[in-house]
């Protein structure tokens, strides 16, 4: 496995190496569902990068940049044994060397809820380090495949808005969310729970799947009710929740009594336990 830090090593790497680049863009502290991601993604391209880059531009100022997990060693070696090629772990100044003062703006119908409003800027800082990682992956192939987990729904709707808009050569396929044994989705975050909060922490998709099974029950309150009410349940358990909702899959927006029916809509919910700001989500 071979490790590139600066864009010229990784294209210099890439240009070593014929064929279609598959991609998993991360950033570190690789747990079960990103090595799933990395599985699912090494038939699917010729040559197998996955980037490790916490990502400035995506965090507020008051977010956890700083405390994000660093843990180098263990994601190497578990890469390397998941038939990982190429690590793009640049260095801030190398894929930022100066102030990144173009921007990819995603649509704010999309951007601007659920995750968007409560993480103003996130997707734009999503979308622009994604644009330049593609750009940097798919450069001397021309093209390739991405996958995003659908544990992040809306960033993986947002990337895939991107690259249809600006008509970019990569598939975008999604690999579904990894859960510990309790049915808690995996997530780096999930390391900054107590022992106390891991317990607890499998409520929220509990919660989404009381708010699924609500939502289609015959003769169901209407969702604005039963959001509100699983809202409320939730912060009884000691929760603090951002949202809790059912959209349609199709356009992240809330479906109209017509569009309720089951396989086409999902429930997403963040919320904070303690510290920790969790997110999960359920297709129904
Ligand atoms: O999902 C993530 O880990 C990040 O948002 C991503 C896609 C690697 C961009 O920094």
């Amino acid at each position: 496995m071979q490790i590139t830090r600066t864009l010229p090593e990784l294209r210099a790497a890439l240009a070593a190496r014929p064929g279609r680049p598959a991609f998993v863009p991360t950033m570190g502290n690789l747990h079960d569902g990103h090595i799933a991601l990395v599985r699912q993604a090494r038939p699917l391209g010729d040559t197998l990068v996955t980037s490790i880059f916490v990502n400035r531009l995506q965090f507020l100022p008051h977010e956890d940049f700083d405390s994000y997990p660093r843990t180098w060693d263990a994601d190497c070696a578990r890469l390397e044994a998941a038939g990982c090629d190429i690590v793009f772990a640049p260095r801030e100044t190398d894929l930022y060397p100066e102030p990144q003062t173009f921007k990819v703006q995603p649509d704010a119908q999309l951007a601007d809820m659920l995750e968007g409003h409560f993480r103003p800027g996130f997707f734009t800082g999503v979308c622009t380090v994604v644009m330049k990682l593609f750009s940097a992956v798919f450069f001397a192939s021309g093209g390739g495949t991405a996958v995003f987990g659908k544990k992040d729904y809306q960033q993986l709707m947002v990337i895939r808005h991107m690259v249809r808009q600006f008509a970019l050569p990569v598939d975008i396929v999604a690999g579904d969310t990894a859960r510990a044994a309790d049915g808690l989705a995996l997530s780096s975050r999930n390391g900054y729970l107590s022992e106390a909060e891991r317990a607890q922490a499998v409520q929220l998709s509990q919660a989404l799947k009381a708010l699924a099974q609500a939502t289609l029950a015959p003769g169901a309150a209407p969702l604005p009710d039963l959001e509100q009410q699983a809202m409320a349940q939730l912060t009884q358990q000691g929760w603090t929740p951002d949202y809790l909702t059912v959209r349609r899959r199709s356009d992240l927006q809330p479906p109209t009594p017509g569009d309720a029916a089951a396989g086409t809509l999902v429930a997403l919910g963040a919320a904070r336990l303690g510290g920790t700001r969790l997110i999960d989500n359920l297709e129904f």
